[in-house]
């Protein structure tokens, strides 16, 4: 029987806007402390390294995420069904929908429209002198990218980046301003509730899970459910994924200089951009059972905070983890989850990443980058602004 050891307690507070802007200080001293660590604010058992992450999401049996992924009762009682927010066989059938459109296979036929939107965009802006890159490149193809894959209808779609926003401030604890990242999801939920079919494209995915009810394999509101998995979490991860390419590739020229010389390192380039800036911070798990880290046992009904950028960064997985370096092999990594869950959208959030950057090899040979502003949303790590300019 392995010891109960005392858990060392980590006292600053990670939620607070300063540790939300410069959150990698935090995350050494976490993995420097223990391989499992208390947080006061909100109360849970945080982990940090690597393979005590990776451990941890493949551990559906013991680890719930139907018990929610967020740190508050609100997000983690989301009133419906819920992808990410489910366990087992809901979880089966809802994913299957959901990632049909997203494999690789069926995504490649997208590939020449997207690149053809990113080039013009890019080309219209080199040499125009400054601008916010997160703005005018990074936001860009998302939303264009999910209303032609979605085929959800014109009305709706200028609010989906405050629904997304406010999700994913959502999964934090309740803080100052939680109320209105709850007001902004009860838009998004009546928006859904209210969605007609037959204003759905025809032939678009969404429309399809019509048939999808029809057949069985999906209640109407799993199907609802399933339409929120594709479009919530797939918009300001890959904006702000975006911006950390290229921010890194304007304040690394040399490895900019290498990347044009040699594009076979496109693909490397995006995933080591990923993990490096990890965009998606944490979410939580709900322990069924007592489970174990080391010599840690966390008893059954804690909470389990994994740090999927704290992973990223260790140092005993990653040799110099703190370096931007694209040459490097950064497959196997944690940005993107890991088990049952593992990001749906992974293969879209790639390909978006691979023609921006494709698109910048072929029309522009300087990238500059100012001071980006940091954001402070409690689960999602990137700039609200980042000052660019092409040449
Ligand atoms: C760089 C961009 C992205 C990053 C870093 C990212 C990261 C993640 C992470 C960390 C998870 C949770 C995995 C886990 O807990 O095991 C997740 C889940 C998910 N992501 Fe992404 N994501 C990105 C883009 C997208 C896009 C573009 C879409 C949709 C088109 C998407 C759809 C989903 C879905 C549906 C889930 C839930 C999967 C499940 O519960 O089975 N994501 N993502």
């Amino acid at each position: 029987m392995p010891q109960l050891t005392q858990t060392p307690v980590y006292e600053a507070d990670l939620f607070s806007p300063a540790a939300l802007r410069e959150p990698f200080g935090h995350y050494r001293a976490m993995r420097d402390l223990g391989p499992v660590v208390r947080l006061r604010d909100p109360d849970v058992y945080a982990l940090s390294r690597f393979d005590d992450v990776r451990d941890a999401l493949q551990a559906p049996d013991a680890l719930s995420n139907a018990g929610g992924v967020g740190f508050s009762d609100e997000f983690n009682q989301p009133g419906g069904p819920n992808l990410i927010q489910s366990d087992g066989d809901r979880h089966r059938r809802m994913r299957s929908e959901v990632i049909r459109p997203l494999l690789p296979a069926q995504l490649k036929q997208h590939r020449p429209f997207l690149k053809s939107l990113i080039a013009e965009r890019i080309k219209s802006l080199v040499g125009r002198g400054p601008f916010d890159a997160i703005a005018e490149v990074a936001r860009f193809l998302p939303t264009a990218a999910i209303s032609a894959l979605v085929g959800l209808p014109e009305e709706g779609r200028a609010s989906m980046l405050d629904w997304a926003a406010a999700t994913f401030n959502a999964v934090g604890p309740r803080r100052e301003g939680s109320e209105r990242d709850f007001e902004v999801l009860a838009g998004w939920r009546t928006y859904l509730a209210n969605l007609q079919w037959e204003s759905i494209r025809e032939g678009s995915w969404a429309r399809t899970l019509q048939g999808t009810i029809a057949a069985g394999r999906l209640s109407e509101a799993e199907a609802r459910g399933a339409i929120s998995a594709y479009v919530l979490p797939s918009l300001d991860t890959t904006i702000l994924a975006k911006g950390h390419l290229l921010h890194g590739l304007a304040r690394h020229p040399g490895q900019w200089r290498m990347l044009r010389d040699d594009p076979s390192l496109l693909p490397g380039a995006v995933i080591e951009s990923v993990r490096h800036s990890s965009v998606i911070r944490w979410f939580s798990r709900l322990a069924r059972t007592d489970y174990q880290v080391e010599d840690e046992v966390i008893p059954a009904g804690s909470r389990l905070m994994l740090i999927y950028a704290s992973a990223n960064r260790d140092e005993r997985r990653f040799e110099d983890p703190d370096r931007f370096d694209i040459t490097r092999d950064a497959r196997a990594q944690l940005a993107w989850g890991s088990g049952p869950h593992l990001c749906g959208g992974m293969h879209l959030a790639k390909m978006e990443m691979e023609v921006m950057l494709e698109a910048l090899v072929e029309h522009c040979e300087v990238l500059e980058a100012g001071e980006p502003e940091l954001l402070t949303n409690r689960g999602l790590y990137g700039f609200a602004s980042l000052p660019f300019e092409l040449r």
